[in-house]
């Protein structure tokens, strides 16, 4: 709800306004700074009394003289009949520069302040600001919430490009936002006198000493007030001996006579108005020029916060099949919950949206993150479609899900049917649908239908839990679903090198040439045109005609930088997209798009990598070791079978280690008199791998899940002299697997 109510549509509705004011706010704040420097400044003793007779002595008719926060010193005079006016030294009490702002300030204040429109722009700019305080305090609970509370602020950003930038620039810059956005607020109100705030002066007096041409610096009020505290001084005609000095100063105005310089009223200004000079002070920077280059560099985060903010809305709404005829949640029998990352599971949502309406129901559909029982007053069943990401982790759409289910009651009377989306290639299969079903039951629901799977995004298992959900509700439910595929390349094979023949494990490194990236990729830096070692190439192996082809999941062993696509195949017994792959010849070619696999980066930063991986598995670790080009630490474990028949990228590796990529290569074979396995290795290392895990070194493992679950175990044994687990690691991102 924050996130759509209080931050998305705020946020899309004011982009330009905000932006605007942010750009101009930013170019506003070099001013003051150049003043600061341009402006001769008041020696630290100087009183208003030595100024002001300073001043007098050069322009013998000077009227006013005004004081600045920023020290800026200026005066006005009317000599031989001519108006005259000065930025002043105070030291000579001459005049050094003209007073008038630049023609490009004046333009930007009157942008930046009423969009050259008076009230009524002052207002928009007001609501501008709202926005902006809006944004801000709805911004920092998203963020807050993303790494896992406040304490966590400056915690690993994770996950998409485009949401790691907005969360990076939002966590630095949005106090100095918020405090720009609040002072701008009450500046508004002050200006419309909505605030008690104006130091007004005191009635003028009736009597005067009746005298004149006391000299400025014999009046004693004067002669003991600081220049930076003198807003204005203004003079008294010296041929009325009823008019007197006006005096205005930070902490109040009133009249001096002009002949005794006595004090003749006063009145204090209002408390308040000390908070709308600190205020102002802070917000244009005048009288803190440094704060207002510090505010005015965090508002230039604001462009760029609003074109990263646009462009995960426009690639939430891109994903997000448009459901036609959505029932509101408050009237729908059936409410549908989706759980994706990628945008399939919401087409499969749709097609069951379609079927049910169809057959007469009315059908709400909504992502999981907006799971609220207390609005499905209608409801008589809630179905959950949820895929699974990661080591059995929820999707995008699901995040926060289980926190919500925990903290609900269970609603009577409505049964609930979960359907998990996964692949059974990864070990967690369907592991998140699962939590969700045994929290359910935990809880207390009904169940409407027992826990069903749909392996990779299969119309065939879809059609078959339709099937039983139609038997359970009394309804014919015939659900046709055709996945819609990311638009795929073709890929050209350039070059293979093979190896394991002689251990009957047929294995390939195949290199295909770079297909051309499209404008929109290029512009989102999605598919072909950004992708590094550890993304999936998902495959689309050639099948029977009419029907679509479920896409095969490789990584990736080369990044975009390298110019080529690599993966590593190994030919599986009966394997229709391996056996395709690995009997591929230079210029053959294959259909395939790109799917990012995040969790799976080695990531930026100096802490020291250590890779494991065993047979195919070395294919994203070289990958890797190729793109680290500033020689970060990496130490790599290879398990092989046989060194002289699928010792893999043997030449590269060895390339590597002498430039500095790969600063330590331990194998192990597990074929001959002695096998040896990864785990092994690093049990025999035992030493040297926690020393560089104590160093903060980031542990990724790949390949096989008998050879992941031996590294858990060796792991939980070199860990625990330092008090640590995998699971910790793993908590802290700091262990990841990419098994198969
Ligand atoms: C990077 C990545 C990680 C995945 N991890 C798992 C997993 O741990 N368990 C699982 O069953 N499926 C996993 N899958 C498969 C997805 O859950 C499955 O393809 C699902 O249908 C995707 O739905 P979506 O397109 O709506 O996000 C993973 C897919 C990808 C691309």
């Amino acid at each position: 709800m924050i996130r759509v109510l209080l931050h998305r549509w705020p946020g899309l509705a004011g982009l330009l306004l905000v932006t605007l004011l942010a750009v101009s706010g930013a170019a506003l704040s070099v001013f003051p700074a150049i003043e600061r420097l341009a402006s001769p400044q008041a020696a630290g003793g100087l009183s208003v009394g030595d100024l002001a007779a300073r001043v007098q002595a050069e322009y013998p008719g000077v009227e006013q003289i005004r004081g600045a926060p920023s020290g800026r010193i200026t005066a006005w005079w009317f000599q031989d009949g001519t108006p005259g006016a000065a930025v002043i030294d105070p030291a000579t009490g001459q005049g050094v520069a003209p007073v008038d702002a630049s023609p490009a300030e004046r333009w930007l204040v009157n942008l930046h302040r009423q969009l050259f429109a008076g009230d009524t722009g002052r207002l928009v700019m007001a609501t501008g600001a709202g926005v902006m305080l809006l944004l801000c305090a709805s911004g920092a609970v998203l963020i807050a919430r993303r790494m896992g509370g406040w304490r966590r602020w400056f915690g690993r950003t994770r996950g998409r490009l485009a949401a790691r930038l907005h969360v990076e620039m939002a966590r630095i810059a949005v106090a100095g936002l918020a405090l720009s956005a609040l002072t701008a607020l009450w500046m508004t109100a002050s200006t419309f006198g909505l605030l008690p705030d104006q130091a007004r002066a005191p009635l003028f007096p009736a009597t005067t000493s009746g005298q004149t041409g006391i000299a400025p610096n014999h009046i004693a009020a004067l002669a003991d007030l600081p220049v930076a505290a003198l807003r204005d001084l203004s003079f008294p005609d010296p041929t009325d001996p009823t008019d007197a000095f006006t005096l205005k100063t930070d902490r109040g105005a009133g009249y001096l006579d002009q002949g005794t310089g006595e004090v003749l009223a006063w009145t204090d200004a209002p408390a308040l108005s000390r908070v709308t000079d600190t205020f102002t002070m802070l917000h244009t920077g005048r009288g803190a020029a440094v704060i207002g280059l510090v505010l005015g560099l965090m508002a230039l985060s604001v462009p760029a916060l609003a074109v990263s903010g646009f462009a995960l809305w426009l690639a939430g709404w891109r994903a997000r099949p448009r459901i036609r005829r959505n029932a509101s949640a408050g009237r729908a029998e059936t409410v549908i919950f989706v759980g994706s990352e990628a945008g399939s599971t919401w087409g499969f949502a749709a097609t069951l949206h379609r079927a049910l309406s169809e057959a007469g129901q009315s059908v709400h559909v909504a992502p999981m993150t907006a799971f609220d029982p207390a609005r499905y007053r209608a409801a008589k069943r809630l179905l959950i479609l949820a895929a699974t990401y990661g080591d059995g982790m929820a999707p995008a759409s699901a995040k926060g899900f289980i926190d919500r289910l925990e903290h609900a009651p269970a609603l009577s009377g409505v049964p609930v049917a979960v359907l998990g989306f996964g692949d059974h290639s990864f070990p967690a299969f369907c592991a998140f649908a699962d939590e969700v079903t045994q929290l359910l039951t935990a809880k207390g629901w009904t169940e409407l239908l027992p826990p069903d799977a749909v392996d990779r995004q299969s119309p065939q298992d879809f059609a078959r839990w339709g099937r039983a959900l139609g038997r359970t509700l009394g309804l014919e439910l015939e659900l046709v679903h055709q996945p819609v595929q990311p638009a795929t390349e073709a890929l050209t094979l350039v070059s293979r090198r093979d190896y394991g023949a002689q251990v009957q494990a047929p294995t390939a490194i195949l290199r295909f040439a770079l297909p051309r990236a499209g404008f929109w990729q290029r512009l989102t830096r999605r598919g072909f045109a950004q992708f590094q070692a550890g993304d999936l190439l998902a495959v689309l192996p050639e099948g029977t005609p009419g029907v679509a082809p479920m896409p095969r999941l490789y990584s990736l062993a080369s990044g975009s930088r390298d110019g080529f696509v690599e993966i590593v195949v190994r030919k599986q017994p009966g394997g229709l997209c391996s056996g395709q792959l690995v009997a591929l010849e230079p210029g053959d070619s294959i259909r395939a798009f790109i799917r990012p696999n995040p969790g799976f980066h080695a990531g930026h930063g100096r802490a020291p990598l250590i890779l494991i991986g065993a047979g195919t598995g070395i294919g994203p670790l070289a990958g890797m070791i190729r793109a680290n080009r500033r020689a970060r630490p990496v130490h790599l474990f290879f398990g092989l079978r046989a060194r002289d028949s699928d010792f893999l990228f043997a030449e590269e590796l060895a390339g590597w280690q002498r430039d500095g990529r790969l600063a330590r290569l331990t194998t192990a074979t597990s074929r001959g008199p002695r096998p040896y396995y990864v785990q092994d290795a690093l049990r025999h290392e035992a030493a040297e791998v926690l020393a560089m895990i104590r160093s903060g070194a980031r542990i990724m493992v790949c390949g096989g899940r008998a050879m992941a679950e031996g590294v858990t175990a060796a792991l939980t044994d070199i860990l625990a002299p330092a008090g640590l687990t995998p699971a910790v690691l793993k908590a802290e991102g700091r262990y990841v697997e990419d098994v198969f």
